[in-house]
């Protein structure tokens, strides 16, 4: 387990007070709370070093190129991507958006098939049906079991009854609703083997604040992913995109303006060359590049490896005490009371958060009850509307975690949860 003690002191807000009780903040999943060494490279860059990048020839504006361009290689190092792989987006969502604007528009014809999964966030299934509507294309969704996994067996005969119509497959690593881990290699074989031309999207939102990462290994061609649940500022995030895809063209960019250009005449204009430029459409968000490396570094210093450790102890520490309480269901991979999960650091089934049902009383109310004991977690149908309604729940309870929580943090958790009992039924 990671020193959670010591690493709650690098974040100022978690010395808070929230209705007379120190904060147990299990909200991670929706967003991260962020280390001082994040808040002070902010704070420094807009003290120190502000100038717009790339275009002045002061030495200010030398600072800020070079601490965006070293934020830019940190960043992409941390994916084990390559530099001009990395694309600038505000989140997760708009990374997708420029997956079906930059990819999508060009790439899809009518009839041609996009596949993604029942348990995916909302971000990933409506841009896809805005996109199919657009294309005349087909939004297909491939299954999960009962032990809340994805079906593979139904992700094969998909694949199989649309052949090479199927253009797209777009999916969660790690679903924000169950915790589930999507076994990616898996299912970048699957694809593969059907049609190797198909591209695959990994929604990375819920990894990446708790798997290593290496892009250019896993076989995919798109990852996502969003700085903000993962230690950095809000309104950062990353599309990573496989080198080839950029070289020929096949993803090309969907907001166009300044910076992007190599010349611009009347009738037309050529986009720079170079592939780390020709997605920088105006000026980017310096200080939050320079906060998500900084983010990203602290990650590092912890080790990636030792973060996923920790919340795979954390993860199956939560399941084996809720399912002790009463009324309380677990949902997501393995439902059984008291079995550890995860028990294979190499193919986790689960991390990040543990979501429940509480047996006659709304998961608002849950949720209202936690909080009034300091403790913040999330309700409702976490963006998965499509799953919610698959499994008949209306809503359910998230506890999620992050590298500052510890198991008194879930034994805090489980006492509140027994207070709801007294206070509710
Ligand atoms: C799996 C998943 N995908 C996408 C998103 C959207 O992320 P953002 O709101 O940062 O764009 C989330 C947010 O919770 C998520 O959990």
């Amino acid at each position: 387990m990671l020193d959670t003690s010591k690493i709650k002191l690098d974040f100022p807000i978690l010395s808070r007070q929230m209705n007379g009780k120190g904060l147990v903040y299990l909200d991670n999943s929706a967003t991260s709370q962020k280390p001082q060494t994040v808040i002070t490279a902010i704070t420094e860059y807009y003290m120190n070093h502000v100038a717009n990048v790339h275009r002045g020839v002061h030495t200010l504006s030398d600072e800020s190129t070079h601490l965006f361009e070293n934020g830019k290689t940190k960043i992409a190092h941390f994916f084990g991507a390559k530099k001009q792989e990395l694309i600038f987006v505000r989140n997760t969502t708009e990374a997708i958006n420029g997956v079906a604007y930059g990819w999508g528009e060009h790439n899809l014809v009518a009839g041609d098939v996009i596949l993604v999964t029942v348990m995916d966030h909302h971000s990933n299934i409506v841009v896809w049906q805005e996109l199919a509507k657009r294309k005349s294309a087909q939004l297909i969704f491939v299954g999960v079991t009962d032990s809340g996994t994805l079906d593979l067996i139904d992700l094969e005969k998909k694949l199989e009854q649309f052949g090479e119509k199927v253009k797209l497959v777009a999916l969660p690593h790690v679903s924000n609703a169950l915790g589930t881990v999507v076994p990616v290699t898996k299912v970048v074989e699957l694809v593969k083997r059907a049609n190797s031309q198909t591209r695959i999207l990994v929604d990375g939102a819920q990894s990446a604040p708790h798997i290593p990462i290496t892009f250019t290994k896993i076989g995919i061609d798109f990852l996502a992913f969003s700085g903000h649940k993962m230690l950095g500022p809000m309104g950062i995030g990353g599309l990573l995109v496989r080198e080839e895809l950029l070289k020929t063209n096949e993803m090309q960019p969907w907001f166009f303006g300044g910076g992007m250009i190599a010349e611009v005449h009347e009738s037309h204009t050529v986009f720079h060359d170079d592939i780390n430029e020709r997605f920088v459409a105006g000026t980017p968000d310096v200080a939050s590049v320079v906060g998500l490396a900084a983010a990203c570094e602290y990650l590092e210093n912890l080790g990636m490896q030792a973060v996923l450790e920790h919340d795979i102890s954390l993860v199956n520490y939560a399941v084996q005490e809720l399912a002790k309480i009463e009324n309380v269901i677990l949902v997501g991979p393995n439902f059984e009371s008291n079995s550890l999960l995860n028990s294979d650091i190499k193919n986790p089934e689960r991390v990040g958060s543990v979501s429940f049902l509480y047996k006659g009383v709304h998961a608002h109310d849950v949720a209202q009850v936690l909080d009034s004991q300091g403790i913040a977690v999330r309700s409702g149908h976490h963006c998965t509307m499509p799953l919610h309604t698959s499994q008949h729940w209306i809503a359910t309870t998230r506890a999620s975690f992050q590298v500052y929580n510890s198991k008194e943090d879930v034994d805090a958790l489980v006492l509140a949860l027994k207070k709801v009992r007294e206070v509710l039924l």
